[in-house]
């Protein structure tokens, strides 16, 4: 059976939730996708916004007939919490235990713009926010809209200033806006079907969370708005993301470890585009990151495309990125990011830092064209190691009109370094095997750049270069 009929025929049974299983993958790179638990929901209860209440003009806040909706349809043994077509207006609103959001097609649920609309709290700004609560999902096919335009105070096309709330003393620089939905040390978390769109700040948000089944939703933030991160999975355990389709301005996929460690996060079959890192580990990187797969994965557009930015003494090992296909490019330089298609990095944030040690690291069947090379860079306190590529095609060219030539070590450490391109660009490494590589260089912009291996200063050991292959086009193909 066909995951598609496992999925189809769970959300006939409304969505109830039983122990863990293991499906039938649908296709080999799901084998190792693991379904979250799905656990009785005693009811299939639909309780409509619109009984409570809700007037879903657009106009009038909404958000006390929404609480009430999914607070009945909680204490009542839980069920879906259905929004018809129209325009909800909202502030916060809390999901409770065992409810499912139906945010049907046509219509939206709209965050506040206005300070008052949040919690007097700054980590609980968000439009929905599920707290320490299980069996909780949105779905329906229609969308959740955060107004982050309204937040913008200058547009810039390389970068536009945002509204800060941070005169409330709640947080301080310019990093003070709600972000959209939450899902804060809870378990079993489904969110399927759905559009996420124009957050303000951080779009879908994870922390501490045990077993949560991202898929077949999309996310849609403004390219030019800075921290409109895609999906931000913090401190948590058994991620599987698939099917997604994220394009947004800032980080797409990031895991981070600010208070515990992240273990099994998968994601597959997805199509990014960013303005900064497709996907991102850190930089909030005080513990260990373990057990990462990423497959059949579209990288489009972006600044920069399998990252890790670790800076904070965390660990990072047993990472795998297969089946992946990336193009990346420069962007203005107030973004971090210089076009690399791979970025793994350690290095101490700042002087008060640890460093954390990346080690066994596979990059499988990867095909990149990009205006930069690969920067592999350990740092003298922590070597990078066990580190393969396998069956890896890059084609270097230029095409846009940004200064070339940095190596970008943001955020912290040395920041950003002239230094020649290079096809890999390398230093504190022990222990490095490529295998089946080609680079091409394609058209004249890329003379003063045609140095395939990049070893600096000579802190790289144990390499191993099996059929490798470097060549030069003249013409631009494109
Ligand atoms: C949604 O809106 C479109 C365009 O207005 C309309 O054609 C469609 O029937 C609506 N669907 C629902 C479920 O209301
Ligand atoms: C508040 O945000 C503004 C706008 O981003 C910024 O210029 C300012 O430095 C911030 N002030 C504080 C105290 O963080
Ligand atoms: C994740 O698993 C680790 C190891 O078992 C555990 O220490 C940590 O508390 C778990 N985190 C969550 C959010 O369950
Ligand atoms: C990670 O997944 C494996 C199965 O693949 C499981 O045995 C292990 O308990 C999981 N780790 C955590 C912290 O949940
Ligand atoms: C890869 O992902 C795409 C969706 O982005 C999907 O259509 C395709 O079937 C997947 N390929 C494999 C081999 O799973
Ligand atoms: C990557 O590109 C190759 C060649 O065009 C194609 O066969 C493959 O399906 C693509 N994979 C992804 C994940 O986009
Ligand atoms: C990272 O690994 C090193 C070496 O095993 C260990 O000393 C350090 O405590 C680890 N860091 C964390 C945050 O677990
Ligand atoms: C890499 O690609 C080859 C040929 O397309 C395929 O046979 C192999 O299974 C792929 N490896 C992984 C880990 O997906
Ligand atoms: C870096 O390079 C730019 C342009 O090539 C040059 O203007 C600048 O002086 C250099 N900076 C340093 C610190 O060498």
């Amino acid at each position: 059976m066909s995951l598609f009929v496992h999925l189809h025929s769970l959300i006939i049974l409304s969505f109830i939730f039983i122990t863990f299983f293991q499906t039938k993958p649908h296709s080999s790179s799901s084998s190792y996708i693991r379904l979250p638990s799905i656990q009785s929901i005693s009811k299939p209860v639909h309780i409509s916004v619109t009984d409570y209440g809700a007037i879903g003009d657009g106009i009038h806040y909404d958000t006390v007939s929404i609480q009430s909706a999914i607070d009945d349809c909680s204490a009542g043994g839980g069920g879906r919490v259905v929004f018809p077509p129209g325009k909800y207006l909202t502030a916060t609103v809390f999901l409770k235990s065992g409810v499912v959001l139906e945010v049907q097609n046509n219509a939206t649920v709209y965050g506040g713009t206005r300070l008052e609309d949040y919690p007097t709290e700054q980590n609980r700004w968000y439009v929905v926010l599920a707290e320490d609560v299980e069996d909780v999902g949105i779905t329906g096919g229609g969308e959740i809209n955060g107004q982050g335009l309204e937040f913008v105070v200058r547009f810039d096309e390389r970068k536009n200033v945002m509204v800060s709330w941070n005169t409330t003393g709640a947080c301080s620089g310019d990093e003070c806006r709600p972000r959209l939905v939450g899902f804060v040390r809870s378990r079993n978390v489904r969110v399927w079907d759905v559009h996420l769109h124009e957050p303000a700040y951080w779009c879908l948000h994870l922390v501490q969370c045990d077993n949560t089944y991202i898929h077949d939703m999309s996310i849609y933030g403004d390219f030019n708005t800075p921290n409109n991160d895609g999906i931000d999975i913090d401190d948590s355990n058994n991620t599987v993301i698939t099917r997604c389709n994220i394009n947004t301005g800032d980080d797409a996929i990031c895991p981070k470890t600010y208070d515990g460690p992240l273990y099994n996060l998968t994601a597959t079959d997805s199509w990014i585009r960013t303005k900064s890192s497709a996907i991102k580990f850190g930089s909030a990187s005080w513990f260990e990151f373990k057990q990462l797969r990423f497959d059949n994965i579209t990288i489009v557009d972006s600044h920069r495309g399998l990252g890790l930015q670790i800076r904070d003494g965390g660990n990072v090992s047993d990472v795998t990125f297969s089946n992946i296909n990336i193009t990346t490019r420069y962007y203005d330089p107030s973004w971090w990011g210089r076009a690399e298609p791979i970025y793994v990095t350690t290095c101490p944030r700042d002087a008060t830092s640890k460093t954390g040690l990346i080690s066994n690291l596979l990059f499988v069947n990867i095909s990149a064209t990009s205006e930069n090379g690969v920067f592999l860079s350990g740092s003298k306190t922590g070597a990078l190691s066990n580190i393969k590529f396998l069956n890896v095609n890059f084609d270097y060219k230029r095409w846009t009109s940004y200064e070339d030539g940095f190596v970008d070590y943001r955020p912290g450490c040395q920041g950003l370094v002239n230094h020649s391109s290079a096809g890999f660009m390398m230093e504190h490494i022990n222990g490095l095997e490529v295998k089946n590589v080609n680079m091409r260089w394609v058209g004249d912009r890329v003379k003063r750049w045609n140095n395939p291996l990049d070893f600096r200063p000579s802190s790289v050991d144990n390499i191993a270069l099996i059929n490798f292959q470097s060549s030069s086009y003249g013409q631009q193909t494109s």
